[in-house]
């Protein structure tokens, strides 16, 4: 058992004992390190401006991922690397993403900067060559700039390919294989134990029966998995929960099995990782992969996480609920499974039994032929939570409706199937008129609340608008404003 966090901040390294466990990132950073660059907007995982950039070894291979600081708990970081703006110049000499926003001219107050420079760098490491200017807005939309500078930032994410064009000479590109050796050091096969001085613990085994015997043991204890809901329960409601085990450190929970029949996602694989292989699942998903919140997000949460927490208004629910997905829960050394339609039980409440937890997601290759879609109405396009979102299948053959699901979050309590409109297509005349019955089936389904988000009102006419928009694309009418939104299929 190994009772210290260890991890390297840019090139040294740390062992840190003796603080509490919900000590976030970034308050380790700012108050402990004097790392100031990083700085503190939201500490809600909003704004990108403790944007920072953590490197760690994925199936042997090391890989930089943006993440917020301020809602990451700073034992979560164990085995990696952290680095920070202040890493970025090396012996006195800015680094090309700098050197771009300097002649951009992209920095007016100053407070956002350090986290659009963060995000720029790993925009940079992903791509060797210049991205799409869609790529550039879906990696920046996580960050936000209060003197709204967008244009220069935008325009110094393209210098920064010009000033210098080969990326691959990145300092941190080039000291891959030192990267690798130095994170092979920090790893270990020891469960973690970390305790507070406040008596709070959390442990991180690396075995998945451990966690599971763990888990049956401690049925009151939190599970954390990338932390993007439970960060804000800790540093917006100051949750402080006596014991936290968390699964970020099992391998097997790590795992993406792409079979014949099914894709297999474990509980600890976030949505960043998993955007491949869902988007060879279903293309239409791909919707879903750029609105849901932004980069530092994507790269913390996980796709299990998003399904266990039961909001009524995730994104993760309604598109596989569409695809029939089912859970893995694990009690001990019990398995069973249950389809996610019978996993909902009522607002926030699932049907996870005292000491189980969800080890997998498993979701069926959809029917050939059938189209995915993933529809989301919200305020912002990015980085933001649903109104009301859909995730839909849909398989016409010979004029006829052959295979339907119709799921919406943010039009009842939970997540849930729109089973009566459903029955209203199914097997119908692929249509107006068998559209128009599902727009008033949809009635019958839910009874939607009003909110800050919409009027029930508001709602209802939006989900049933969904599926006008569904039976116009199907005729080929162009009916989307944002360019990069895909068209239907
Ligand atoms: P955690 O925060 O670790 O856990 C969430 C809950 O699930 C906890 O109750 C935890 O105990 C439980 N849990 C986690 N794993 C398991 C398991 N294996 N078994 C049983 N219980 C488990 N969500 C959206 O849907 N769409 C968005 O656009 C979106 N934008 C966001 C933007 C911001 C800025 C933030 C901070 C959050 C956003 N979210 C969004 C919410 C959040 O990112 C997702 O719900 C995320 O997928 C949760 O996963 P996680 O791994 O971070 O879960
Ligand atoms: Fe705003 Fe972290 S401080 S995202
Ligand atoms: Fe002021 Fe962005 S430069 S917030």
């Amino acid at each position: 058992m190994r009772r210290v966090v260890r991890f390297w901040l840019g090139d040294e390294l740390r062992e840190v004992a003796g603080v509490t466990p919900t000590t976030t990132l970034l308050d380790w950073l700012r108050g402990v390190e004097g790392r100031t660059g990083t700085k503190e907007g939201c500490n809600e995982g909003d704004c990108g401006a403790c944007t920072v950039l953590l490197t760690r070894l994925r199936d042997g291979r090391v890989v930089h991922e943006p993440i917020c600081a301020c809602i990451r708990l700073l034992a979560t970081v164990d085995g990696c690397r952290v680095a920070t703006v202040e890493d970025l110049a090396r012996d006195g000499e800015l680094h090309p993403v700098q050197r771009a926003m300097v002649a951009q001219h992209a920095s007016q107050c100053g407070f956002c900067t350090p986290g659009f420079v963060t995000s720029l760098w790993a925009l940079r490491l992903d791509h060797l060559e210049p991205p799409d200017e869609a790529e550039i807005e879906a990696r920046l939309a996580g960050n936000l700039c209060r003197c709204t500078g967008y244009g220069p930032i935008v325009r110094a994410a393209r210098a920064m390919y010009a000033l210098e064009p080969v990326p691959s000479a990145d300092p941190l590109l080039v000291e891959t294989e030192l990267w690798h050796t130095r994170l092979g050091a920090v790893r270990d096969a020891e469960p973690l134990v970390f305790d507070g001085p406040d008596g709070a613990r959390l442990i991180a085994p690396v075995d998945l029966d451990e966690l599971a015997a763990l888990r049956a043991r401690h049925p009151d204890a939190l599970l954390l998995a990338g932390g993007t809901d439970i960060g804000l329960r800790i540093t917006k409601e100051l949750d402080r929960p006596p014991l936290i085990l968390w699964l970020g450190r099992v391998a097997e929970l790590q795992r993406i099995e792409e079979g014949p029949e099914e894709l297999r996602i474990g509980a600890a694989v976030t949505w960043r990782e998993a955007a491949a292989a869902l988007r060879r699942l279903a293309p239409g998903l791909g919707e879903l992969l750029v609105r849901f919140a932004g980069e530092q997000i994507r790269s913390a949460a996980t796709v299990v996480g998003n399904l266990a927490n039961a909001s009524p208004v995730g994104d993760g629910p309604p598109a596989l609920l569409a695809l029939d997905a089912r859970l893995v829960l694990r009690h001990g050394d019990r398995r069973r499974e249950l389809p996610l339609a019978d996993f909902y039980r009522a607002y926030r409440r699932t049907a996870l039994e005292l000491g189980e937890f969800v080890e997998a997601v498993r979701i069926p290759r959809p029917p050939p032929g059938t189209r995915v879609i993933f529809e989301k109405v919200s305020k912002r396009r990015e980085q933001d939570i649903a109104t009301v979102s859909a995730g839909i299948a849909l398989a016409v053959e010979d004029g006829r409706v052959r295979h339907v699901r119709l799921a919406f979050g943010g039009m009842a309590a939970i997540p849930a199937r729109a089973r009566t409109a459903e029955a209203a297509l199914e097997g119908a005349a692929w249509d107006e008129a068998a559209i128009e019955r599902a727009t008033v089936a949809l009635a019958r389904d839910f009874a939607p609340i009003s909110d800050h988000r919409g009027s029930a009102a508001y709602r209802r006419t939006a989900a049933a608008n969904l599926l006008r928009r569904l039976w116009l694309e199907s005729r080929g009418v162009p009916v989307r404003l944002h360019a990069a939104e895909p068209a239907l299929g």
